[in-house]
C-alpha cells in the first residue's frame, strides 16, 4: 500500500491517540480516505486541523464504542460517508484495566468487555458483508501479547485479548472465500498513553508507526498470502 496504489477506505477505531491516531495519520499522509473515531470530539478536531490538505479524506465521528447504540450510528456514518466501500477495519480501540481476579469488579468487566471486545464484534460482523461484496478487505485486530500468554493482574485485558484472537480466526475462515483477510496484531509495550506508568522506558517501547508498518505490510500482501496472528515483540522483552 504504497502512495502509488489505489486509494483505500479505511475505518479505524481509537484515533484520537496512541497508536490509532499513528495510524490514521499515516494513512491519510499515503492519500487514502480514513474514517477515524474515538470518544474524544476535541482530539478528532485537532486531528482535521493538523491534516491540512489531507483533510478532504479524513471523516470523523466521535462515538463511544461501549454503547451498543453508538456504535450502530457509528456503522450508519461510516458506510455512508465510505460509499458502503471498506477495505481496511482496524479495531483497536482498547482500555486496560488491571488487578487480582478476587479484586475484580463486574463494573471493571463489563467496561472491558464492551470496548475490548463486544464492538470489535460488532463491526466486523457490520463490515465483513460488506468486504465480501466487494470480494476486498483487511480486518485487523489490536491484540496483544497479553493474548497469547496471561499473568498476575491481567484476568480481564488477557481475557478480551484472547477472545479478539478467537473471533479474528472466524472472521478470517469466514472471508477466505471471498478475498477477505483478518490478522491480529499482537504487540508487547508500545510507546502510548495506555502504557504511560509501565516499568519500561519509553525508549525501549515498540513505536506506534511499527503497528502501522505491520498494517501496510499486511495490505501489500499478495491476495493469496496471509499472515497469521503478528507478534510483535520488545527487543529482549514483552
Ligand atoms: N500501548 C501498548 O503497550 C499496547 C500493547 C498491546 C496492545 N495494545 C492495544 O492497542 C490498542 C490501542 O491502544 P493505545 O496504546 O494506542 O492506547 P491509547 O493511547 O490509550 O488509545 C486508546 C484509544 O481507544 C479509544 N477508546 C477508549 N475507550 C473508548 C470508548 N469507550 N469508545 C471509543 N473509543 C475508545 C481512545 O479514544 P478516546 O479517549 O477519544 O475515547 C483512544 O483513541 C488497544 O486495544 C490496546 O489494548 C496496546
Amino acid at each position: 500500500m504504497t502512495a502509488g496504489d489505489p486509494k483505500v477506505h479505511a475505518l479505524v477505531t481509537g484515533a484520537t491517540s496512541g497508536i490509532g491516531l499513528t495510524v490514521a495519520r499515516g494513512l491519510l499522509a499515503l492519500g487514502h480516505r480514513v474514517f477515524a473515531t474515538g470518544r474524544s470530539s476535541q482530539r478528532l478536531g485537532q486531528l482535521r486541523e493538523e491534516s491540512g490538505e489531507r483533510a478532504g479524506t479524513l471523516h470523523t465521528f466521535a462515538c463511544d464504542l461501549s454503547r451498543t447504540e453508538e456504535i450502530g450510528r457509528l456503522i450508519d456514518a461510516a458506510t455512508e460517508t465510505l460509499s458502503h466501500r471498506i477495505d481496511i477495519l482496524v479495531n483497536n480501540a482498547g482500555i486496560a484495566i488491571f488487578g487480582e481476579v478476587e479484586e475484580t469488579t463486574l463494573e471493571d468487566f463489563e467496561r472491558l468487555m464492551a470496548v475490548n471486545l463486544r464492538a470489535p464484534f460488532l463491526l466486523s460482523r457490520a463490515i465483513l458483508p460488506i468486504m465480501k461484496r466487494h470480494r476486498n478487505g483487511l480486518i485487523v485486530n489490536i491484540s496483544s501479547v497479553a493474548g497469547l500468554e496471561a499473568w498476575a493482574g491481567s484476568s480481564l485485558y488477557s481475557m478480551t485479548k484472547f477472545a479478539l484472537r478467537g473471533l479474528t480466526g472466524s472472521l478470517l475462515a469466514e472471508g477466505a472465500p471471498c478475498g477477505v483477510k483478518a490478522v491480529a496484531i499482537c504487540p508487547g509495550y508500545v510507546a502510548t498513553p495506555l502504557v504511560s506508568g509501565a516499568p519500561v522506558p519509553e525508549s525501549e517501547m515498540i513505536q506506534p508507526e511499527d503497528i502501522l508498518r505491520t498494517i501496510l505490510y499486511l495490505r501489500e500482501l499478495s491476495p493469496a498470502a496471509v499472515a497469521g496472528d503478528i507478534v510483535l515483540k520488545r527487543l529482549g522483552g514483552v
